[in-house]
């Protein structure tokens, strides 16, 4: 087997998740950002996710791809595929088995915070497609975006409605970054979770298993481990909320009682009243003109746009224009 060549971006994890953990603990409305769920017990939770029957992005976002990466393959020609936030890298094999069909991929470059997923996944694609030369790299695609190898065209895919996890405002400037480091004529393959009936998305973040539950107090657990932390997990029920003026599913922790949390490695002791919440994250719902306006706005022209056969899901096909 052939080891997969992994390159790191990654500065200071406790030094990070420190400055984070002050910032989002010590606000008015307390917050954290969503990507300190992605240890390796983290990833394993998420991946558990997807396989519960409430969870359906997943499974439409494949059912779409399944259809369409002939087309993706046949558009774009593309010498290489760069994966962002790609964790298992599980939907991404439709798409290398379309491109090393068309006869054009050269390389795969998986990109993710989670460095057991990601190392695990280049492993497993490199001795599956021993042709193609596989680089992951270790980092965050809001920062460390500059310097993706590989040669052009290049197909960005960004899949799994990982988008939603932007406020609207960070969202533009990442669309932004993406089409930065492209080339007029290279390419982004975007996957969004769709507005849909509140019952429906309440459902998803808010499983009957409680595996969502647990990967939201995950947080808790990392924050606990990296930084010496002592909160009691369940203290805190898990709480998914339809944002209807925002269009986006937010998550929570929410102190079931008033207690008192000690954070030694960020020098820290947080307050909660009964009924306080964390904000974990928001998951945005897109629309389809809306989705297209905001990649305009950016320098992408959406080519194609597919939906799985129930509307749940959508991904766009966008070239990078001429900003
Ligand atoms: C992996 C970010 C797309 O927002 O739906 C799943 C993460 N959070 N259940 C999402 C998640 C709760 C997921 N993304």
């Amino acid at each position: 087997m052939t080891e997969a060549d992994l390159q790191s971006h990654r500065t200071d994890v406790a030094a990070e998740l420190r400055a984070d953990v002050r910032t989002g603990l010590t606000a008015a409305q307390k917050w954290l950002p969503p990507k300190w769920f992605y240890d390796a017990e983290g990833s394993e939770l998420f991946e558990k996710i997807t396989a519960v029957p409430e969870y359906y992005p997943t499974r439409s976002e494949r059912a779409v791809l399944a259809d369409r990466a002939g087309e993706v393959a046949g558009l774009t020609g593309a010498h290489t595929l760069v994966e962002l936030g790609s964790g298992s890298s599980e939907k991404t094999r439709l798409l290398l088995d379309a491109l090393t069909a068309h006869g054009t991929l050269e390389a795969f470059v998986p990109m993710d915070v989670s460095e057991s997923a990601l190392a695990a996944a280049a492993a497993a694609i490199s001795a599956e497609y021993p042709a193609l030369d596989v680089r992951g790299v270790v980092g965050d695609f809001t920062r460390d975006l500059r310097l993706l190898p590989g040669t052009a065209p290049r197909v960005v895919a960004f899949l799994g409605g990982t988008i939603g996890n932007f406020l609207p405002t960070e969202r533009a400037g990442f669309l932004r970054s993406v089409r930065e480091v492209l080339a007029e004529g290279e390419w982004l393959l975007l996957g969004t979770d769709l507005v849909k009936d509140s019952a429906t998305l309440e459902r998803a973040y808010d499983d009957a298993a409680g595996v969502t539950a647990a990967f939201n107090r995950n947080v808790l657990r990392v924050i606990n481990a990296q930084l010496g932390a002592d909160f009691d997990p369940d203290t805190f029920d898990h709480v998914a909320h339809w944002d209807a003026g925002h269009e986006w599913i937010e998550m929570r922790l929410r102190a079931r009682r008033a207690t008192t949390v000690r954070i030694p490695g960020a020098d820290l002791v947080v307050e909660f009243a009964e009924g306080e919440h964390i904000r974990t994250e928001v998951s945005a719902k897109f629309r389809r003109e809306g989705i297209t306006a905001e990649l305009a706005a950016a320098g992408f022209a959406v080519q194609r746009w597919w939906t799985d056969s129930q509307h749940r899901f959508g991904v766009s096909l966008a070239r990078s224009v001429r900003a």
